[in-house]
């Protein structure tokens, strides 16, 4: 099981010293492929070509709040958010943050093998008036994990509420924050994704090999305009630059996988 410590003391500033520090036991990490940590893991190799790929992306679009998203379920947004999170925050000393912003099938608190009582979706209701509550910092990292738990229905309006841009803008302006990924909902799921990334610099895409087709991607691209596509990441592909796992990153060339 992993565990929880409390912080010594709290403050109104968004910083990763605020939250409470979660231990993550070794079998939460081998049991729900969490593989960022471990340089030694063969594993987390793609994950270092990710990030450097991202943080270029980043400094194109000069912004760092990204959403993740795919055209239909499943395609691997969690996992990736979860490992290129991971992956990035062992570059730099500034906060990386990962929001679990797939508000009806949150999964990162159960990734991680915790059960919090609040999540993010408090925060956007007005149930819980303190970030700080909510998120949890990977004992030892600079990683701090924001998890949601699943709700039902109005979602979207969470969504559209001004307590979803003043969090937005608190990540981008009070937290020195190096990177802050949203996992989203799948973009075909609900009008979720595109509400979110409105307030976001960016989203990556994540294209399930063989199955996503070409038509899903260009009809996401187009529900998603004008937000920037930062690239997207190849999942499950097994050839050219992987390994078991399986995952490679463009931004302009998955066309010719479903050629
Ligand atoms: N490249 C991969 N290799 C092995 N397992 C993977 C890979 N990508 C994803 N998985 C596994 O596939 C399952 C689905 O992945 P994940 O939950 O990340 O998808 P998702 O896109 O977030 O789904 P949802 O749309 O439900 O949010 C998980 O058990 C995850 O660990
Ligand atoms: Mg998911």
């Amino acid at each position: 099981m992993s565990e929880y410590v409390s912080p010594a003391h709290r403050s109104d500033k968004l910083s990763l010293d605020d939250l409470q520090t979660l231990d993550l036991a070794t079998s939460t990490l081998r049991e729900n492929r969490i593989v960022g940590f471990d340089n030694n893991d063969i594993r987390a190799r793609p994950f270092k070509l990710l990030r450097t790929s991202f943080a270029k992306k980043m400094a194109e679009v000069s912004g760092c709040l990204v959403g993740i998203t795919s055209a239909t379920p499943a395609a691997g947004k969690s996992f990736l958010s979860l490992n290129l999170a991971i992956s990035l925050s062992k570059v730099t000393e500034d906060p990386v943050f990962l929001v679990d912003l797939d508000l009806r099938r949150a999964s990162i608190a159960e990734e991680l093998g915790i059960s919090p009582e609040l999540g993010i979706e408090s925060y956007l209701a007005g149930t819980c008036q303190d970030l700080a509550e909510i998120g949890v910092r990977i004992n030892g990292t600079n990683l701090g994990v924001f998890p949601a738990i699943r709700r039902k229905r109005n979602t979207a309006e969470l969504l559209a509420t001004e307590q979803y841009s003043e969090m937005i803008e608190r990540f981008r302006t009070n937290t020195r924050a190096s990177a802050v990924l949203f996992d989203l909902p799948p973009t075909f799921a609900n009008d979720d994704t595109m509400i979110s990334l409105g307030k976001l610099d960016g989203y990556i895409l994540v294209v399930d090999s063989g199955k996503t087709t070409k038509r899903q991607v260009l009809e996401v691209m187009a529900m998603l305009d004008p937000t920037p596509c930062l690239g997207t990441i190849l999942n499950r592909y097994h050839g050219g630059f992987n390994d078991s796992y399986g995952y490679g990153y463009g931004s302009s060339n998955y066309g010719r996988y479903y050629e």
